[in-house]
């Protein structure tokens, strides 16, 4: 007997004899179905019609392999149940049926194989392309779990609010490609289990570089010049006094002479930096690459330890860290919102206690929003009646206004508070531009990077009442002075 003839006798005939069954066809269907399915989408992925979102690799890298795996199973199952079935009935054949075409058993059974593949392809190839252009979007990034609501919420009130959040997480090429699919499989079997780090945090090493994302709709040079800024804030009075600060901010940029100018003309130089945390907010050196070709390091000069660590090029993303998820401090949410009108500030003490309220501890946004609530009403009803009786409505709607500034910032199921994210622009409420620029980071040769408040903006008046500039500038009546 020829080798092949053996083999068909002794395998394929019993094969296709014991494999003509429902559990049998079904799970060649599924897998045949589901192997096609990931096929297409492997060839959409090398033609460069591929799906960027992270999380699709749930559906890629589990779902459809699942299925195939299930089907593959099932076929053996069907073959084992009915060959015990014909066994306990005494009816297992001693030759087994030719394969052919001719023979009809075998043409059905072929016929449901190709039947039920064609029916497997389009439930779980429609299937899964809904699962997959619903995942691809940012409603799906953002909401479909709550881990993600504080990054969400800030999101939405951001300047990129139409920017897809793939955009920025996801790099370009097949490595990183296949990174992020394994990274987002990762957290969604982190959710599923709980496990997931609170607070979330990005690195700003794992996003890609601002060449590939920022730069793809600002150009780095471009001149912005001078920049005014004018900062309201409210006092802790009676009467939540108003004050300003005014600067002028030297944002430069490169200019028509191709000078580097300002904030922005001075950072573009690949700044290389090493950092001990991976949040970068412990800076211990700068090397910075000098017009003709030298660089110069400066070194945090309270550091003893080796300059080893985190290292990264600086780019955009070092100052404009919450570009998107702009997570406030309790302050300049309070003020920012009463500079808008509410709360207002012709109710006594209103800043104070509304910072007491916004600040003070929650279990969670649920009971935040009670107690901010009865806490603004107790407060008027015990200290100012009077104001509590007749100006009610200003009171909820002061209350409503905090409620809303909460809800913004503060996460507690995420334990994300007030300050949880640093912002780098300024030097204010976290380090900033002093990581670098304390005074403290010293070249060999000496030089300093300076702290001196000229180099990048002139103070103009510094929480002052009724500050003359503002005059000068006729802009006492277009920031609405109360
Ligand atoms: C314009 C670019 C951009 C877009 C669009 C964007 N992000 Fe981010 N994202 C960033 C940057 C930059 C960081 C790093 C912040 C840091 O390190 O402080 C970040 C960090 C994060 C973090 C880590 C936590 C944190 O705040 O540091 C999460 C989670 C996140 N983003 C989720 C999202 C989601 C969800 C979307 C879409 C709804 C989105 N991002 C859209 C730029 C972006
Ligand atoms: C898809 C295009 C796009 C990408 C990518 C993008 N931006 Fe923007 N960005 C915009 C647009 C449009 C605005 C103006 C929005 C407006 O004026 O309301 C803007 C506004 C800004 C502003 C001004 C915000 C303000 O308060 O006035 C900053 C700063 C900024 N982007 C930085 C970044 C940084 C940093 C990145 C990379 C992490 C980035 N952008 C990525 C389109 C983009
Ligand atoms: C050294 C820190 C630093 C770096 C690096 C940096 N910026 Fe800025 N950028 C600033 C500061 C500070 C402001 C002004 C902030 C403000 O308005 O409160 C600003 C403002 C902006 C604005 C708003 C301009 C306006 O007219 O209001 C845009 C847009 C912007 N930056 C884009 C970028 C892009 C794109 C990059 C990367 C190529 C970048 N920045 C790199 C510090 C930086
Ligand atoms: C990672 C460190 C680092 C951070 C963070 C940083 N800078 Fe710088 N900055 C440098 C270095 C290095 C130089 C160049 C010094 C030199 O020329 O040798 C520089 C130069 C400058 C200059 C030009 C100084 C001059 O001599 O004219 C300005 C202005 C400036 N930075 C503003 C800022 C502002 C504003 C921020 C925050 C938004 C900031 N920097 C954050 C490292 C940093
Ligand atoms: C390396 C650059 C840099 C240096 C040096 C610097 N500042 Fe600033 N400062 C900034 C930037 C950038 C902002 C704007 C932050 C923003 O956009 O909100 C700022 C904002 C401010 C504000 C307004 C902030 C607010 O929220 O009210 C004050 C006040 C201020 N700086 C004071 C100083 C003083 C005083 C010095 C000198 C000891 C100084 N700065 C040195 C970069 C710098």
């Amino acid at each position: 007997m020829s080798p092949f003839r053996r083999l068909k006798e002794n395998w394929l005939q019993p094969f296709f004899f014991f494999g003509n069954n429902p559990v049998t066809l079904i799970g060649s269907g599924l897998t045949t179905a589901s192997a096609i399915t990931l096929l297409l989408y492997w060839g959409m992925e090398i033609i460069g019609h591929g799906f960027a979102n992270p999380y699709l690799g749930i559906i890629f890298f589990l779902l459809l392999p699942a299925l195939f795996i299930l089907g593959l199973v099932l076929v053996p199952v069907g073959m084992a149940l009915r060959r015990n079935r014909l066994r306990r009935a005494g009816q297992l054949p001693t030759t087994y049926p030719e394969i052919h075409l001719g023979d009809p058993v075998f043409r059905h059974g072929v016929l449901i194989v190709l039947t039920a593949t064609v029916v497997n392809v389009i439930i779980v190839g429609s299937a899964s392309y809904q699962g997959v252009t619903y995942m691809d979007s940012a409603h799906f990034c953002g909401t479909s779990c709550h881990v993600m609501a504080p990054q969400w919420t800030a999101y939405q009130a951001s300047p990129h609010s139409h920017v897809e959040c793939v955009e920025c997480h996801v790099g370009s090429g097949m490595k990183s490609y296949v990174q992020a699919k394994v990274n987002g499989t990762r957290q969604l079997v982190e959710v599923a289990f709980g496990t997931y780090p609170r607070p979330i945090t990005a690195p700003l090493n794992a996003l890609r570089p601002a060449r590939q994302t920022c730069e793809e709709c600002h150009s780095p040079t471009h001149f912005t010049g001078e920049k005014l800024l004018v900062k309201t804030t409210f006092g802790d009075d009676e009467k939540n006094s108003v004050t300003r600060t005014v600067l002028v901010l030297h944002l430069g940029g490169v200019d028509s002479l191709s000078h580097r100018t300002g904030i922005h003309g001075h950072h573009l130089n690949n700044f290389e930096y090493v950092s001990t945390d991976p949040d970068a907010q412990h800076i211990i050196a700068v090397t910075a690459t000098n017009p003709d070709g030298t660089t110069t390091q400066y070194v945090d000069s309270s550091w003893t330890g080796p300059i080893r660590g985190y290292t990264r090029t600086m780019d955009c993303m070092d100052c404009h860290n919450q570009a998107t998820h702009v997570f406030q401090t309790a302050e300049d949410a309070i003020d920012e919102a009463m500079t808008d009108g509410t709360p207002s500030a012709s109710l006594p003490f209103v800043h104070k206690e509304g910072l007491a309220l916004i600040q003070a501890s929650y279990a969670s946004q649920a009971e935040a929003g009670q107690k901010i609530v009865s806490g603004l009403d107790d407060f008027y009803r015990a200290q100012y009646p009077q104001v509590w009786f007749t100006q009610r409505p200003l009171v909820d709607a002061a209350a409503n206004r905090l409620v809303a500034i909460y809800d913004r910032n503060v996460f507690p199921d995420m334990k994300v508070t007030w300050g949880t994210y640093p912002n780098n622009i300024g030097h204010m409420a976290f380090p900033g531009c002093f990581r670098c620029h304390d005074g403290n980071h010293v070249s060999k040769g000496g030089k300093t990077l300076s702290n001196d408040c000229a180099l990048c903006h002139n103070l103009l008046a510094v929480d002052e009442t009724n500050p003359q500039v503002l005059n000068d500038l006729s802009l006492q009546n277009e920031l609405h002075l109360q």
